[in-house]
Parts: C-alpha cells; sequence; structure tokens
C-alpha cells in the first residue's frame, strides 16, 4: 500500500467528518466559526492518518474510526490554538493563516480550544458498534495523554524551558509529554480498535513513543532550517523565544542524530509485529524527512 494515496485518501475524509462533526452542533455561532476556521485551515492530519494507518495494516474497516480519528485531532488543533495565545508562544502564523486569536480575539480563541477538547470526549463516549469497555479505555488513555500527565504537563514544563537550559534528559521528558504523548495515543487507539492486546500493544506503544519523540525532534530542527512560507508558521521563534530544543542543546548534527535513532528505533518496534507494515514504515519515514 502506498502512504500518499492513502493520505490523500484519509484527509479528505477527515475534512469532511470534521466539518459534518462541527455543522451537527447546535451552538452560538461565533464559536462554531472559530473552531471551524482551526480545524479547516488544513494541517498535516498526521495523528488521524497514523490512527487510521495501524487499523488499515490489520486489514480492518471499522467505521466508527475515523470519529476516534477526528477527536484526536480536535484535541491537537485546541493545543496548537492555546500553544499559539499571547501568554504561551505568541504566535501570529498557523497552518498558513493567522492564528485563532489574532482573527476571533483571546477570549474565542481560548473558548473554541476548550469546545474543541471537551467534544472529542463526547464523540468518543458516543461511539457506535464500539464495546463499552473500548471506549472507556479510549477515553482513559485519551485524557491522560491530553492532560496533565500528559501534553499540557509538558506544556508547562516547555514554557519553564525558556527560563533555563533543560539538561537533554528534562528535555526529552518535556517532548515526549507535550507531543510524544498524543502520537502515542494515536498508535494505540488504532490498535484497541484493532482488537490488538498485550505483547501486541506494548510493541504499538513502543512505536509510537519514539515515533512521537522522532515528530517534535524534526519539529525543533525545523524551526531553525525551515521558512515561515513553508512550515506555515513563524520559523525561528524557539531560538527568539531563548526556547530549550534539541538543536538549541545538541547542535543540529546531534539533533539529527537523535532524530535518526528514535526513527530507527520506530521501525524496530514495527518489526516485532506480525507482517509487513509498509504504510507505518513510509509514515516513519516521512516523519523525519518532511519539510513542513
Ligand atoms: C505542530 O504539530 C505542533 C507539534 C506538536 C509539534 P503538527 O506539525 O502536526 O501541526 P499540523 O497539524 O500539521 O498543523
Ligand atoms: C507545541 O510545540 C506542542 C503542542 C502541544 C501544541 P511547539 O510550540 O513547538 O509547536 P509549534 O512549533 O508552535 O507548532
Ligand atoms: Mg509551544
Ligand atoms: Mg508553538
Ligand atoms: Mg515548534
Amino acid at each position: 500500500m502506498n502512504l500518499s494515496q492513502f493520505r490523500k485518501e484519509q484527509e479528505l475524509a477527515v475534512q469532511e467528518e470534521l466539518g459534518r462533526l462541527i455543522a451537527s452542533l447546535d451552538i452560538p455561532a461565533g464559536l462554531k466559526e472559530s473552531m471551524n476556521y482551526s480545524l479547516q485551515a488544513g494541517g498535516k492530519r498526521i495523528r488521524p492518518i497514523l490512527l487510521l494507518a495501524v487499523i488499515a495494516e490489520k486489514g480492518l474497516h471499522i467505521p466508527e474510526a475515523i470519529k476516534v480519528a477526528c477527536a484526536v485531532e480536535m484535541i491537537h488543533t485546541y493545543s496548537l490554538i492555546h500553544d499559539d495565545l499571547p501568554c504561551m508562544d505568541d504566535d501570529d502564523l498557523r497552518r498558513g493563516m493567522p492564528t485563532n486569536h489574532k482573527v476571533f480575539g483571546e477570549a474565542t480563541a481560548v473558548l473554541a480550544g476548550d469546545a474543541l477538547l471537551t467534544y472529542s470526549f463526547g464523540l468518543i463516549a458516543r461511539l457506535g458498534g464500539i464495546r463499552g469497555e473500548d471506549r472507556l479505555l479510549l477515553i482513559d488513555l485519551l485524557s491522560t495523554a491530553a492532560g496533565a500527565e500528559g501534553m499540557v504537563g509538558g506544556q508547562l514544563l516547555d514554557m519553564e524551558g525558556e527560563e533555563r537550559a533543560l539538561t537533554i534528559g528534562e528535555l526529552e521528558q518535556v517532548h515526549r509529554m507535550k507531543t510524544g504523548a498524543l502520537l502515542t495515543f494515536s498508535a494505540v487507539a488504532g490498535a484497541i480498535l484493532a482488537g490488538c492486546r498485550d505483547e501486541e500493544m506494548r510493541h504499538y506503544t513502543d512505536f509510537g513513543r519514539h515515533l512521537g519523540l522522532a515528530f517534535q525532534i524534526q519539529d525543533d530542527i525545523l524551526d531553525v532550517t525551515g521558512s515561515s512560507e513553508e512550515l506555515g508558521k513563524t520559523a525561528g521563534k524557539d531560538a527568539a523565544s531563548d526556547k530549550s530544543t534539541y538543536p538549541g542543546l545538541l547542535t543540529l548534527e546531534g539533533a539529527r542524530e537523535k532524530l535518526g535513532y528514535h526513527s530507527r528505533a520506530a521501525k524496530e518496534a514495527l518489526e516485532k509485529l506480525d507482517g509487513p507494515h509498509p504504510l507505518l514504515e513510509q509514515l516513519t519515514d516521512l516523519i523525519a524527512q518532511r519539510t513542513h
């Protein structure tokens, strides 16, 4: 199976499903517009594609899986809206467009983020055709990945990394939490929906952890080497705000070595699973080699 074909199909499916899900809500128009603005601005949809690729590679078709994929994308999009606020990274450009708070104001941006976060849990609670215990497990794991033990906690530590240079061990922990946790959840959620258990689940978890670290290391590298046009967000922002990053602590070459290590380790985890995994292997390469 070819990843670029799979991505094209699934990106469109996710885009349309996100549109339908938000359209179905009877909510204040200003909130709906702000939520839609950031969700429809584009983005690579890596997390939904990862989740759906795990299922596709098992040869399964699970119609409701796209809703879990959308739930993760909503939480990711909320994290970006809040990450860009003046009290955090203070960014004006996101996904090639003005940031949410620039268009709708800070209060609406905060609330649109809150609304995307909370909606995602209801979406999973209401999934049809998925066993009740699997729905509960997904909600449990997603709340851990997105919350204080995951993304939210990582974002706090990330801000502390502007005040002082973190050690590489501390920075790895920041990256595991702020970015790795949601990517790991995406792989694991696909595996849960596909009915995987025990050892198989441990390999998917391992895969997701290495992939998540590789993803954020490349994000740090691109902040140095990419342009704002390519990235759709302001390049050079990390150095300008004195943020602790992989290239900052290890140089670009050292950061690339770490990236190589984690993408190899991700592939090694895949090799422990039965059968070939062309989509997940190509996705690992894409994450390491991406230019935006
Ligand atoms: C950016 O994530 C923020 C990080 C966690 C590194 P992405 O690079 O996935 O952003 P989009 O979704 O493509 O805009
Ligand atoms: C953001 O990390 C991680 C999130 C949880 C949103 P960054 O601050 O490095 O993401 P970008 O570079 O603004 O996309
Ligand atoms: Mg940030
Ligand atoms: Mg940022
Ligand atoms: Mg960044």
